[in-house]
């Protein structure tokens, strides 16, 4: 069974989709893993990114996005999954110049869309009753297909809540939340920590104990202001915080721009490369025994964990 990792924030801005494409280059390079990104978002900025704007438009020609995806599987049962991605993408290589094991499920304009007919659809066939449910079930179900294939999916969810963004935070093992250490930041923080838990407010929410949730923040854009340190200590105060952070960099910006020569990971990320490091190292010990899970199903991936 894959990792499955939530990129959430009901914020746009935050550095989901920057944080997203760092997880997906650091596990696949320096992890060894195999991983999928799968890009909810109808910005698509994940999948500009990794594909470049030609590569994108010619998954959108081809019919490689999640709409196409979602689309065919509510018609019939016999989708292939792996027909609909985007294969080795990304420009970054491994120190060998070899590619990655780096795929993505391009995201669509009209993703958004898409839910409200399939959601139409749904209820012209049924008697109304748990619809939402229903439809988050079932496109749970379908973001859950590539379990054998991957050690690592990773989400990069929408701003708002949409039915797939609830999806995926409902079968994600764990939720990431980046966000701003500004006060706008902090009430987007709060609605997102309840939807990951399935609580409905903060007093019920006060009764998991951190080391229970889900869910836990990633301070993005710091740069080590004295009112940005009592921020994130009050965010800790109701919600677990990442023990790294991330600064405001250029580097980490580049993570946005799409080269089509590949090159290394340090050339792509230069100043960022630090805080990818400890990004990658800190996910990667918190999800340690969910990764040998996922990884426990063949000898090869073995046999990388235990090198
Ligand atoms: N730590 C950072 N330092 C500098 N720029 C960043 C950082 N994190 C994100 N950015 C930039 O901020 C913008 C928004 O980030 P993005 O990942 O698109 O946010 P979201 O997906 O939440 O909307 C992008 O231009 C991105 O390059
Ligand atoms: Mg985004």
């Amino acid at each position: 069974m894959a990792l499955h990792l939530a990129v959430a924030n009901r914020k746009g801005g935050v550095g989901k989709s920057t944080v997203s494409v760092m997880l997906a280059h650091s596990f696949s390079v320096w992890g060894g893993k195999r991983v999928l990104v799968v890009d909810i978002d109808s910005q698509c900025n994940a999948s500009i990114i990794l594909l470049g704007g030609r590569g994108w438009r010619e998954a959108r020609d081809g019919r490689k996005t999640i709409s196409d995806y979602f689309i065919d599987s509510f018609k019939t049962p016999h989708t292939v999954p792996g027909n609909y991605l985007a294969v080795e993408v990304g420009d970054v290589t491994c120190s060998a110049g070899r590619r990655p094991k780096l795929d993505l499920l391009p995201g669509s304009l009209l993703i958004d869309e898409v839910q409200g007919d399939l959601f139409l659809d749904l209820a012209s066939g049924s008697s109304g009753k748990n619809l939402i449910i229903d439809l988050s079930r079932r496109l749970g179900m379908l973001l859950r297909r590539w379990d054998s294939e991957y050690d690592v999916v990773i989400m990069d969810c929408a701003p708002g809540l949409s039915f797939v963004t609830h999806a995926a935070i409902a079968i994600a093992d764990r939720v990431i939340v980046p966000f701003r250490p500004d006060y706008v930041s902090l009430m987007a923080i709060d609605r997102i920590s309840l939807v990951a838990e399935g609580v409905t407010n903060l007093d019920e929410l006060s009764a998991v104990p951190f080391a229970r949730r889900r869910y836990v923040c990633l301070p993005n854009f710091v740069r080590g202001r004295g009112a940005e340190r009592l921020l994130i200590e009050e965010v800790g105060i109701t919600h677990p915080i990442m023990d790294m952070q991330l600064s405001h960099r250029d580097g980490i910006a580049n993570a946005f721009e799409w080269s089509p020569e590949a090159r290394t990971i340090d050339a792509k990320y230069g100043d960022g490369v630090q805080d990818l490091r400890r990004l990658h190292d800190e996910i990667a010990r918190t999800v340690a025994n969910n990764l040998t899970r996922a990884m426990g199903h063949t000898d090869d991936t073995h046999r990388a964990l235990s090198a």
